[in-house]
């Protein structure tokens, strides 16, 4: 029997790192991630110091030499967890795992063994739920994610998905919303969502979320910037209902779901 597990580690909290995902861990003699996720999850595991598992570090922008790495260890015999944060099936690891069973990538010849791995998938908690938390409920009603990466995906139908979330009134979450080489998304989506809905529609930045080093502001979707975002945030811009409260001891923005109207 040969085994891959896909295991997401929520956003970096390890408390919010679910009791499956730990077990899978501790199953595998075999982890494969990014550096910054073994980090997060070494805090909560030791995995790093743990006697017997193969740690296989791989940097960002090798996906699809993770996925395969993945694949492979787990064809040979090897129980492997491929790890991402938040959930691995979203903007993540997953796709690249079942894109590589899926087709022949050029270059990368498809082994018929990894057609044996049982593959289990483990989710977690992703960048979106926690933004919303960290403010209150601002996915309370009707909402979507658009990735304003443009490496994979046309800035085109990128622009038309945030068209669609804006008429549409979704809550909308970017992922992905800037980098050093990509600085003029954010603002591009700003002035179309703002075709859809007012200028003081709450907006929420989170970056490094449930992290150490976490931060979250609450500003209006007119006063959202680029320069404001780095790839460890992500934006959530609430629907034309989501309201931003005032306490004297603290602020809490949240989406209706429209009981106050039935009574
Ligand atoms: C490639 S996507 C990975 C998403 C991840 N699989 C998830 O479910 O959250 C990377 C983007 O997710 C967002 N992100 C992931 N973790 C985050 C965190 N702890 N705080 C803020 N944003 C985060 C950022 O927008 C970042 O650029």
């Amino acid at each position: 029997m040969t085994q891959l597990f896909l295991v997401s580690i929520g956003p970096g909290d390890p408390e919010l790192i679910s009791p499956k995902a730990i077990n899978a861990i501790d199953a595998c003699s075999d982890i494969v991630a990014y550096g910054l996720y073994l980090e997060l999850l070494g805090k909560a595991r030791q995995c790093k110091t743990k006697p017997g598992k193969t740690h296989h570090e791989l940097p960002l922008g090798q996906e699809i030499e993770r996925a395969r790495l993945a694949l492979d260890l787990a064809a040979s015999g090897k129980i492997t967890a491929l790890i991402s944060s938040g959930d691995i099936g979203i903007y993540a690891m997953a796709s690249a795992v079942f894109e590589l069973l899926d087709y022949q990538l050029p270059g990368h010849v498809r082994d018929p063994k990894w057609l044996d791995v049982d593959i289990e998938i483990i989710p977690g908690i992703s960048a979106m739920q926690a933004n919303s938390s960290s403010v209150g409920a601002l996915l309370g009603h009707d909402f979507c994610t658009i990735s304003l990466s443009d490496l994979l995906t046309p800035w085109e139908t990128i622009e038309n998905r945030v068209h669609s979330a804006g008429s549409g009134d979704f809550v909308v979450t970017f992922y992905n919303p800037a980098s050093k080489k990509r600085n003029w998304q954010l603002n591009t989506v700003r002035d179309i969502l703002l075709q859809y809905r007012p200028g003081t529609t709450p907006t929420v930045l989170g970056r490094n979320l449930t992290r150490a080093e976490h931060s979250v502001r609450i500003i209006t979707l007119d006063q959202l910037d680029a320069s404001q975002v780095d790839m460890f945030t992500c934006v959530s811009v609430g629907n034309r209902e989501s309201r931003h409260i005032i306490n004297p001891n603290s602020d809490w923005v949240y989406t209706p779901r429209g009981y106050s109207l039935r009574h």
